[in-house]
This record gives C-alpha cells, sequence and structure tokens, in this order.
C-alpha cells in the first residue's frame, strides 16, 4: 500500500472558462425543484442529467450544479465521491460493470472478468481507445440466482459464460433495454403536496420526530 499524494494547490478548473452547463440542462434541474421541499435534494436527479448529458461530471460541472442548487461545491463532491455510479473523467460508451460479489464468483465470475479484460485488453478502471468500452467491478447486483452476470451500461446480461464473451460484445445492441421505462424515472414535476395527496397522504410540518408525512390516509 502506498499513500497517493493529490494536488489540491493546482485549480481543478479554469474558473473563467465558459459555462458548461446549457441554459436548457439548468432549466431541466430547475424543473426539478417543485418535488423537494429544498434545492439541495434535486442534487441526485442533477447529477444523473448531467452525466447522461455530458457522459460524466466534470469539476466544472459540480461548480455550476452547486451554483444552480445554492449549496457548497464540496457537498457535490462528497456525494459523487459516495456512489460510484458517477464518474468525474470521461469513461466510454458503455460501461461494463462486473459482478465481484460471492454468488456470482461461486460461478465463475472471476472468470468472466479475466475474459472481459482479454478481449477489450483493458484493467479495471480502464477504457478502450477507441472510447467505446469502460470497465469496472462492483459488489452484487441483485441476480445473485442469475450469476455470473454483467451490466452493460443498464441491460443486464445473466449467466454469462465465458465462449459468450465475444458474441456480447460484438453485439451492437448489447446495452439496450428491452422494456419500457417506469414512469418514475422521470416523472412530471409535481409540488410535494400534490405528490402527498396522489399518495393519500397528508402533508403537514415536520414535527420532532422529524416525519414530513402524516401516514394517516385522507378522510380518516
Ligand atoms: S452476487 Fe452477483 S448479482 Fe449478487
Amino acid at each position: 500500500m502506498s499513500w497517493k499524494v493529490l494536488d489540491r494547490m493546482t485549480p481543478a478548473f479554469d474558473a473563467n472558462a465558459e459555462p458548461l452547463i446549457t441554459p436548457e440542462v439548468r432549466e431541466k434541474i430547475e424543473s426539478y425543484f417543485p418535488r423537494y421541499e429544498t434545492k439541495r435534494a434535486a442534487l441526485l436527479p442533477a447529477l444523473h442529467l448531467v452525466q447522461n448529458t455530458y457522459g460524466h461530471v466534470s469539476y466544472q460541472a459540480m461548480s455550476e450544479i452547486a451554483e444552480v442548487l445554492e449549496i457548497h461545491p464540496s457537498d457535490v463532491l462528497d456525494t459523487i465521491t459516495f456512489y460510484t455510479h458517477f464518474w468525474t473523467h470521461k469513461k466510454g460508451r458503455k460501461v461494463i460493470t462486473v459482478c465481484r460479489s460471492l454468488s456470482c464468483e461461486v460461478c465463475g465470475g472471476a472468470a468472466l472478468l479475466k475474459e472481459v479484460k482479454k478481449q477489450l485488453n483493458v484493467g479495471e478502471h480502464e477504457t478502450t481507445p477507441d472510447g467505446e468500452y469502460s470497465l469496472v467491478t462492483e459488489e452484487c447486483l441483485a441476480v445473485c440466482d442469475h450469476g455470473p452476470c454483467m451490466l452493460i451500461n443498464e441491460k443486464m446480461h445473466k449467466r454469462v459464460r465465458v465462449e459468450d464473451v465475444e458474441k456480447i460484445l460484438s453485439d451492437p445492441n448489447n446495452d439496450k433495454i428491452d422494456y419500457e421505462r417506469s414512469d418514475l424515472f422521470d416523472p412530471p414535476a409535481m409540488k410535494p403536496a400534490e405528490v402527498y395527496a396522489a399518495a393519500g397522504l397528508q402533508a403537514h410540518k415536520k414535527d420532532s420526530s422529524n416525519s414530513a408525512v402524516s401516514e394517516k390516509p385522507q378522510g380518516e
């Protein structure tokens, strides 16, 4: 083990650079505000939006998101570095995530990872020279009964045999999900009170238990 020295003296980005986040993306982030009680609460959907739009969330983007949400840039950095889903640097057009947890491991997960590395000629956290694939590993991907498994972007590949890897990687549609998204993925913006009403709940002021919603159905 060795310590990695981080350069904190050099600015992470040019503060005089042109804004990265377009007015359209900024407007979309602001459209999330009515869903929540605070602007800060829109941080995760904002990060998803920015990453989906630009491929990753750069330090400049973090700073601009912080400005829109009226929070400190370090709050954005804290959140990004907690979730492995978010990338702070460029990644491949497709991200392969191989499961490294126990159920997949005993079903051949290590051999699967080795074969993917061999086929792409990259290691973990690396990207192929053509920018097509990045490779990472993650703990359980929640399909333990179908191990070994791997995700390509959002598409789950189950019970992957080593001999199938080449065919999967050469399939241009290997990252396409074949079902409709839930409306919950990007629901229309609703005010909190409307959300509670739709769920048959009563909104009330926060009490000492810090609960923001009464679970008692309206009308009772
Ligand atoms: S152990 Fe691989 S999906 Fe759970």
